[in-house]
């Protein structure tokens, strides 16, 4: 099997791009967004299903108020206010979250056309996507350079790997925001996945969901998954973190050794379909995120309307806010430098 393209329709004059492995997987992306369309994964009886959410049409994706599959930027999750300081000079983003900003403003990365190139290897096929931010986009200083290379190999890995650049001193957090429901039946919950967390700490957000600066541990919270535990088991404890997200929706501080680059973050069970999905970076959080906002007003593929929990996702990230919380990973891209930061979705069934 080889690689596709073409174009989609006249008004998205645009390639998508099918990448297949030597097992069954197959994904199809859009230069739209660099959104993931579709990721087509065998069970354990070796039937394939798609399991992340989207919709059945490309330009449905013009109002994707949930992020599906898309790529997130300049800066993933929020910042409060949507201020920052760098250099004794204050910039102001577009506020697009009540008064914050969120995952890059009004047209992040998830709403421009990337320019996509076919790539293949002896163990993969790929695509890079490549996309320039001038100078003030959203309020973002800096003209950045930014590619992002998605890779399915025969090991069964999505790898995603962001690199860029800037002319000007700037802040970078970039992610990629696929919901999965590995059931491969978006019409059923997330309720029944087992998930485990690789984190012993996470940052505890106030009531519009801003990280309140605290590093806290996880021990005794209901948001502990250092062992594996159904993603419905706690999700409506009595607890104000669980209140505040409305379900899931927080950073956890990935656990890694101080030689370890790339690390397990988390991996998730269904154990109907027996698909497994693990989750490896180099990134220092990651935000589980249960679809908690998911209403039903979506209609999504084949016609389902997706309703809260019926996705998760894990994004890989720094940590929220991160620009305005002296205590969290530096956000700071100089010219110069070049961001690189790389995330395995690896895919299996037992
Ligand atoms: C992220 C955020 C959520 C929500 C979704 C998009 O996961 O953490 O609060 O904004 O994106 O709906």
């Amino acid at each position: 099997m080889g690689l596709k393209t073409g174009t989609v329709t006249e008004k998205f004059a645009m390639k998508e791009f099918v990448l297949t492995n030597d097992n069954g997987i197959r994904m199809r992306i859009s230069e739209y967004g660099g959104i993931v369309r579709e990721i087509h994964v065998p069970d354990r009886q070796g039937v394939s299903e798609d399991i992340v959410l989207g919709f059945d049409s490309i330009e449905a994706y013009e109002h994707n108020p949930a992020y599906f599959g898309a790529l997130i930027g300049r800066f993933g999750n929020r910042i409060a206010k949507g201020k920052f300081e760098l250099d004794g000079v204050t910039s102001e983003l577009a506020t697009n979250d009540g008064s914050n900003h969120l995952h890059g403003g009004l047209k992040g990365f998830d709403r421009v056309l990337w320019d996509g190139e076919s790539i293949s290897g002896e163990d993969f096929q790929g695509i890079v996507l490549r996309y320039r931010s001038e100078d003030g986009d959203e309020g973002y200083p800096g003209a950045l350079d930014i590619s992002v290379t998605y890779r399915l190999t025969n090991g069964n890995q999505w790898i995603i790997d962001y690199l860029a650049s800037s002319d000007r001193p700037t802040i970078l957090n970039p992610t990629q925001h696929s919901y999965f429901n590995l059931s491969g039946k978006a019409d059923s919950s997330i309720l029944d996945h087992q998930i485990q967390i690789n984190a012993s700490h996470y940052t505890p957000v106030d009531a519009n969901l801003i990280p309140t600066g605290k590093i806290a541990p996880l021990d005794g919270t209901p948001l502990d998954f250092r062992t594996p535990e159904s993603i419905g088991a706690r999700i409506d404890a009595q607890h104000t973190q669980l209140e505040r997200g409305n379900g899931y929706d927080h950073n956890f501080v990935i656990k890694r050794d101080a030689t370890e680059e790339l690390a397990s973050a988390a991996e998730v069970f269904e154990p109907n379909s027996g698909r497994l999905l693990e989750v490896i970076t180099t990134s220092p959080g990651v935000q589980f995120y249960t679809g908690n906002f998911l209403d039903g007003s979506l209609e999504g593929k084949s016609g389902v309307a997706y309703g809260p929990r019926s996705g998760f996702c894990l994004e890989t990230q720094l940590f929220p806010d991160s620009p305005n919380q002296v205590n969290f990973p530096s956000a700071r891209l100089n010219p110069g430098e070049k961001f690189k930061s790389t995330t395995i979705y690896r895919f299996s069934a037992r």
